[in-house]
């Protein structure tokens, strides 16, 4: 258990970091639980991470996020990866343990995936195939934590193919690397499929797909918040399919981190989705 007795420390370093929404996350469920503790936005530049992350303990910090650059050049400074992140290649969340020593995870596929559920209670990764769109770091974060959670198909289609041919040889069999170009036929009996290109996100292109082959009951996903809808979710929804954007993500990513900071497993409340949407108001 952690000691709630004391003030706790967490946050979130990256470079830029100005733009990251997780201070409110964390910020609304440490007042909403009682919890004395604050988190902080930590601009640390690349050639500084190593002397951050060794402060981490020193400083009595609980733990911290990290975002772009870091989620890579994090790994040497850590005493522990686990095996999901490892297999994903990037870290998002330190814990400092009682004994001073650094672990490392990658809550991001399993929050979208926790999103997708809650969309979807009848939905589960091995439901049936799945389609992803993209192969950068976002992609692979996902197809990790599907194939983690049992699913046996993935369909993966990026413009460039030999980035989906390396997700494939570091996640393993259920990954089949399908040329972009049959990006509408991949469709086909599909149960899932997921944009995780940066198309369809603010002054980007849409990606540009026929959904005709997509079954009436696949659930479509967006790891892009910015719009919350995209044009991809807007046409899924005009066919009724249930349609996930990626604030899902944002909120179920950060719960097994504060639960590991803090010792209570957040809500994800209507209170808490206000206070981000806000944010995107301004
Ligand atoms: P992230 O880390 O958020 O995943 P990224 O690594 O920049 O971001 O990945 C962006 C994804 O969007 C990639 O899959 C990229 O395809 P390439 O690997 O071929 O670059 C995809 N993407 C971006 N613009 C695209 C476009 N115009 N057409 C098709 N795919 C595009």
């Amino acid at each position: 258990m952690t000691d709630q007795s004391t003030f706790g420390v967490a946050g979130v370093m990256g470079w830029p970091v100005a733009h990251s929404r997780s201070p409110v996350i964390h910020n609304h469920w440490l007042a909403h639980y009682g919890i004395a503790g604050r988190y902080l936005l930590f601009a640390v530049p690349p050639e500084k991470l190593e002397a951050a992350v060794r402060g981490l303990a020193a400083l009595g910090l609980r733990g911290c996020n990290v975002t772009t650059p870091h989620k890579q050049a994090i790994f040497p400074f850590l005493d522990r990866v686990d095996d999901l992140a490892r297999r994903i290649g990037a870290v998002n969340t330190v814990v400092v343990e009682k004994d001073g020593t650094l672990s490392g995870f990658n809550n991001d596929g399993n929050g979208f995936i926790q999103s997708l559920r809650d969309a979807d209670p009848n939905w589960r990764p091995d439901s049936g195939p799945i389609a992803v769109l993209g192969a950068g770091g976002a992609s692979r974060a996902l197809v990790a934590s599907l194939a983690a959670q049992g699913a046996t198909e993935i369909r993966l289609l990026n413009r460039t193919r030999e980035k989906a041919e390396e997700i494939a040889a570091a996640v393993g069999s259920a990954v089949k690397v399908v040329p972009w170009e049959e990006r509408s036929q991949a469709l086909d009996g599909v149960a899932l499929l997921a944009n995780a290109t940066s198309l369809g996100s603010a002054g980007k292109p849409p990606v540009d797909i026929a959904l005709d082959r997509l079954p009436k009951g696949a659930l479509v996903g967006d790891l892009i918040y910015v719009p919350p809808e995209t044009p991809l979710l807007e046409s899924a929804r005009l066919r009724r399919n249930i349609t996930v954007n990626g604030m899902g993500l944002l909120l179920n990513q950060a719960r097994p981190a504060f639960n590991a900071w803090f010792g209570v497993m957040p809500e994800i409340t209507p209170a808490l989705r206000q206070a981000i949407a806000a944010t995107f108001q301004s």
